[in-house]
């Protein structure tokens, strides 16, 4: 369990009506939903001087889906310091550090042969199955924005899909208000030991899938069976079989993207997944993705 007290008190704020839970607000929220997942391509000209106009069409999108995709000028496709450059105007402080991030925080997504990297999916070329960033992540470590941005894509295939969590949430909600609850309790899953040693050590936690922070609804999840255990009673299981349901059934509400060079994903930390892909033979030409985590919420 978690053991701070903020920490703790945190995630142990029950779920108000304060955005999602008007059910009879929801289906103008749906509605809106799918329409802005048909738009969610924003250019940006440059990243280094976010114009009014852009910042503004990036927040109508979050707005209604909590994601947009950018896309930068020809110049920048590979310029990682376009992307920090972006975040940086966005407000979003230092990047959240990892063991596989590097100095300015972004972690650079690719196969690695060999390495401390290789025991990590992301950086194989398999799929990679539904999950928010940092869902082990104690709470006085939340992962609230996260950036994919693509550097090089792969020779065929590893297409990203992402969906809203509110919009889940919405969903299982109308389905039976009792499973949102159960799945917004504090011990509805736990993430065991990790079983390594020194700086790499987590400790086996619990929390709930879905919290409120200031009016704002949070998603903590993996569909990686061995990665958490759930809580054993039947309202959860049985949640968490409809979670995985709407997951795996939904293609109008998915936002599936196969990003080129200098386009990326920015997004409150929504659920997500990867196809599985082909990369090239060539070392220098495979794909690259830089992933970006930060603990401040996306407010454009
Ligand atoms: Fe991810």
């Amino acid at each position: 369990m978690y053991t701070s007290s903020t920490a703790s008190a945190l995630f142990e704020t029950r779920l108000t009506p304060a955005r999602i839970g008007m059910t009879n607000h929801f289906g103008q929220r749906l509605s809106q939903y799918q329409r802005a997942i048909e738009n969610l391509v924003v250019d940006i000209d440059d990243p280094y001087r976010i114009s009014t106009m852009e910042s503004t069409a990036l927040a109508r999108r979050i707005e209604k889906t909590n994601m947009a995709i950018y896309r930068f000028g020809p110049d920048y496709g590979r310029d990682r310091s376009a992307v920090t450059a972006l975040t940086a105007q966005l407000g979003l402080g230092d990047p959240d550090q990892n063991l596989c991030a590097d100095a300015d925080g972004l972690s650079p997504i690719q196969v690695h042969p060999k390495g401390v990297r290789q025991r990590y999916i992301p950086y194989t070329d398999k799929k990679l199955n539904w999950h928010t960033d940092g869902y082990y992540h104690r709470p006085e470590r939340i992962i609230r924005t996260m950036l994919l941005h693509c550097a090089r894509p792969a020779l065929e295939g590893g297409a990203l899909e992402a969906i809203d969590h509110e919009i889940i949430y919405g969903l299982i909600q109308e389905r039976d208000p009792r499973l949102a609850e159960a799945l917004s309790l504090p011990d509805a899953m736990t993430i065991p030991e990790n079983g390594l040693s020194g700086p790499a050590f987590r400790a086996k936690c619990s929390g709930p899938v879905f919290f409120e922070e200031s009016g704002a609804l949070r998603m903590r999840y993996t569909a990686r069976k061995h990665n958490v255990i759930w809580k054993e009673d039947a309202l959860t299981q049985e949640a968490v079989a409809v979670l995985d349901e709407i997951l795996n059934s939904s293609r109008d509400l998915i936002v599936r993207c196969s990003l080129k060079s200098g386009e990326g994903l920015i997004c409150a930390n929504v659920p997500h997944r990867r196809d599985a892909f082909i990369d090239s033979p060539c070392v220098s030409e495979r794909r690259l993705i830089y992933r970006g985590r930060y603990t401040c919420p996306l407010g454009i």
